[in-house]
């Protein structure tokens, strides 16, 4: 039998057994979607982010009417007694000091940087300043200031505040622009929005045309868009003389970013805090007299905390939290880091006991303390609905005539954000659960106490900001201090930080820049759709230039996929991928899922990986709490199924009113089934959007139920995650090529299968801990790791085609390579001649 021959044979009677596809269609779109060939190669309009900039050949006559009109509206308002009251107001904000310096500042230099404190008026004021002046110089018709916020619903709530200072309705001079929403009109001239759509502005307008001044907020956050932005700007200055830039930070490495920009002028905006008392984690035992065990409660998420805490108290004659500090401390991986001492505190956990020891000290400032709203700084969403919950069970923090309870962070509607801002009755204690959300880009006016768990993530749910998880990470001392400073606002204030001192003086200056810590894939497409050239090089022009290393591990696995070419340049998946705010793995298999007619499940798969595996596994109830999960993916062989099917069934729930009952049997967490369906929504969209979902719904979903099908296709947006397994002695054992030998997290369904009938598992996720782990995974035959397996590379390491070498030998001993080359050949030949 020659290669040829017998895989022919093997096609052929894979096609016959339909296996893998249901039908002729489903082939041709298989090749179709490969390599992106097919895909449409342009973008589909719908896509680019239009902002309502004017066309710059408007007539004078109309542009000097809408001035006009716009003075009047303003002038109306300003002679108003709310307009007067307000702007009294605004006069009182130190940022009011240096309005001229600020707007003389914009006129004469392209660039500025300003910094000043949290809530001097920076983001409300500043732009406002523009606008103003410029209507008042008569360009009002023809300026058009963008001013960039990080998150989405500071975009929204700024833009919100400010139509309200200028007593307009949004959308009026005054709109915002998020991905999938949006309030602007024919007037807006100032619109606030979120980094992303700036960067995709730029894709479609790489000179900005029509735009006067470009506003960077919150760039002392070095979150990943913006310093990508900043390179953007610099490059485009060059070419647009008249565009003026001007970044704005809240803390005081300014410097940094005016020597990016060839020292471009510094306006410092100082501020007036109240002095804030400082209480660590020793004074705030003593303070509340917590003990262990006094306010523990036992339930899924309180139980493993407990018992964690039991065995520590077990160990040590010592106070368990500070002997935990102390320990971790001693144990700590210290490194010497640009001339910086970092610190890993692994061992030291505050979420292991913070709910606990939160609500005392939550019980204790309700009880003991003066009035005035308090803020707790929690790591992520999760944690605060799980907060949340635990505090509605306490008979003085749950009582709603006594404590109202405010959870807020980015995926909240925009209705329940607005909650925060606002003022309650008295003798009602108002708690906000925020996220670092409330550190510099939200403020609330009422705080005097704050608590600090020390530790933050960025929201990793949100999948229209395109921010991979990440797991809760110490926050640097600037962070520790910009936390403390909300409680000083009003009047003298207290802040709790619930570790050590010798935690605090461990912390890091200030954070390292998203770019150094995450992966790339996604801003490498970026880089591409933008048309900025060589990867490489344009990264070696950012402020802090990424790891070399980190940079070709990306373009590489881009290149595995199929999103960048031999040449490095987007191919049609690629081009499809860059506008998909969403990992370009999880992208590619949401295509896929749409283009097979195989959406649903799809969809759950790809929020569940986005946000967090939603089943829960306290340690002392591990067993049956696996078994659960066990029932849900046994018969598949795939925790991915496993959560397609758990998150089916508890929609059924959901519709028959049983679901927290069905989470609570099954050791799901509700909070996460919430959010995977409404991620499953905003996926949908975004393909409907980019014309992915087929307009018959009956078409959307032909396929959805072949569980071989789907199956491929998780292999395809898993790629090159795959590994081998084999079984000896009735013992399966598994290996990657990049890893050797690996094994399945005890979590895994498919650890809990002693003879896998499937030569290979398809994962997303890896994690290093002694051992690799695969966290999660999918067991697929050879038809569907061959058929829907990606394109193959060259490792620059072995220099010959990765999957050749052992490791993936297809079944019928030919090296694997050979087989896709050939039979990718073999199914271009029966299209084409079609
Ligand atoms: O950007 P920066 O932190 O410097 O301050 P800002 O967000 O412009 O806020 C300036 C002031 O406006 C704050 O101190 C608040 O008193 C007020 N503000 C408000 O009342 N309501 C809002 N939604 C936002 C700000
Ligand atoms: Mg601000």
């Amino acid at each position: 039998l020659s290669v040829q021959q017998a895989v022919q044979k093997t096609l052929e009677e894979h096609l016959e057994r339909k296996e893998v596809f249901g039908s002729k269609i489903l082939m041709d779109n298989l090749i179709s979607a490969w390599g992106g060939e097919k895909l449409p190669a342009l973008e589909p309009p719908s896509l680019v982010e239009d902002f309502s900039v004017q066309s710059p050949l408007l007539d004078n006559v109309l542009l000097l009417k809408r001035n006009m009109h716009l003075r009047d509206r303003q002038q109306t308002w300003q002679e108003s007694s709310e307009g007067k009251e307000m702007l009294a107001f605004r006069e009182k904000l130190p940022a009011y000091k240096e309005r001229d310096s600020f707007l003389l500042a914009v006129k004469r230099h392209q660039v500025l940087v300003v910094s000043g404190e949290t809530g001097c008026g920076k983001t409300t004021q500043l732009p406002q300043y523009i606008l103003e002046s410029e209507i008042q110089a008569g360009q009002g018709g023809s300026c058009n200031i963008i001013c960039t916020q990080p998150r989405r619903i500071s975009a929204i709530s700024v833009a919100e505040r400010v139509a309200v200072e200028r007593g307009e309705q949004l959308g009026e001079s005054v709109g915002y622009k998020v991905r999938l929403e949006g309030m602007r009109g024919m007037s807006t001239r100032l619109l606030f929005c979120t980094t992303g759509i700036l960067l995709r502005k730029l894709m479609a307008d790489p000179d900005l045309k029509g735009v006067s001044h470009v506003i960077v907020d919150e760039i002392h956050e070095r979150g990943m868009n913006e310093d990508f932005l900043l390179v953007v700007l610099k490059d485009l200055l060059v070419r647009r003389k008249d565009l003026r830039v001007v970044l704005m930070s809240a803390t005081l490495n300014a410097k940094l970013f005016s020597s990016f920009f060839d020292g471009a002028p510094l306006l410092h905006i100082s501020g007036f805090t109240y002095p804030v008392n400082i209480h660590f984690l020793e004074d705030v035992l003593e303070l509340t007299g917590y003990r262990f065990g006094e306010f523990d409660q036992v339930d899924d998420y309180g139980q493993e905390k407990a018992w964690k805490m039991q065995k520590m108290m077990q160990r040590s004659k010592r106070n368990p939290l500070v002997a935990l500090a102390e320990d971790a401390i001693a144990n700590a991986d210290l490194r010497k880091y640009s001339g910086e001492t970092q610190l890993s505190l692994s061992q030291w956990n505050p979420e292991c006991f913070g709910f606990n020891l939160i609500e005392a000290v939550l019980c204790y400032i309700c009880k003991s303390e003066r009035e005035g709203a308090i803020l707790v700084f929690m790591t992520g969403w999760e944690d605060i609905n799980a907060l949340k919950d635990c505090l509605m069970r306490n008979p003085l923090l749950g009582n709603p005539s006594k404590v109202k309870l405010l959870p807020c962070h980015g995926s909240m509607a925009s209705a329940d954000q607005k909650l925060i801002f606002e003022p309650v009755p008295a003798k009602i204690r108002k708690i906000v659960l925020a996220t670092n959300l409330a550190e510099t880009s939200i403020t609330i006016n009422d705080i005097v106490f704050v608590l600090d768990c020390g530790k933050a993530k960025e929201t990793s749910y949100d999948a229209l900001n395109n921010t991979p998880c990440l797991t809760p990470t110490w926050i640097s001392k600037a962070s520790a201090r910009q936390r403390r400073g909300r409680a000083g606002r009003v009047q003298p204030g207290e802040c709790y930080h619930l570790y050590p001192k010798a935690v605090f003086e461990a912390l890091t200056e200030y954070q390292e820049p998203e770019l150094l810590r995450t992966p790339l894939h996604s801003l490498c497409l970026q880089i591409k759709s933008l048309k900025l050239g060589n990867i490489g090089d344009f990264l070696a022009k950012a402020m802090q230039t990424p790891d070399p290393l980190s940079v070709r591990n990306s373009v590489q696995l881009l290149k595995t996929i199929g999103a960048l070419d031999d040449e490095e340049e987007l191919t049609n998946l690629g081009i499809h991928l860059a506008n998909l705010p969403v990992d370009p793995r999880i992208g590619k298999m949401l295509i896929f899922g749409a283009i097979f007619s195989c959406l649903d499940p799809v969809l759950s798969i790809a929020a569940g990986l986005t946000v967090r595996d939603p089943f829960v596994l306290p340690v002392e109830k591990k067993e049956v709490a696996e078994a659960a999960k066990h029932r849900f993916g046994r018969n598949d062989f795939s925790d991915h199924i496993a959560l397609v099917r758990a998150y089916d069934r508890w929609k059924e729930t959901m519709d028959a009113g049983t679901a927290v009952d069905y989470c609570w049997k099954n050791f799901l967490s509700f909070s996460t089934m919430q959010v995977i369906h409404s991620l499953r929504r905003q996926f949908e969209m975004l393909l409907r959007q980019a014309g992915f979902v087929d307009p018959v719904p009956e078409y959307t979903n032909q396929y959805s139920k072949d569980v071989n099908l789907l199956k491929g296709i998780i292999c395809a947006g898993m790629f090159p995650g795959i590994s081998s397994a084999w079984t000896m002695d009735s013992n399966t054992k598994y290996k990657t090529v990049e890893d050797g030998a690996v094994l399945l997290h005890q979590s895994s369904v498919i650890s809990k299968i002693e003879r896998m009938p499937y030569p290979w598992v398809a994962f997303y996720e890896k994690i290093k801990s002694g051992n690799i782990l695969l966290r999660d995974g999918t067991a697929i035959s050879d038809s569907m790791l061959l058929l829907f397996g990606g394109k193959l590379y060259k490792s620059e390491r072995a220099g010959h085609l990765h999957m050749q070498e052992g490791l993936l030998q297809f079944t019928l001993h030919i090296p694997f390579a050979e087989v896709i080359l050939w039979l990718r050949r073999e199914l271009d030949n029966i299209v084409s001649q079609k």
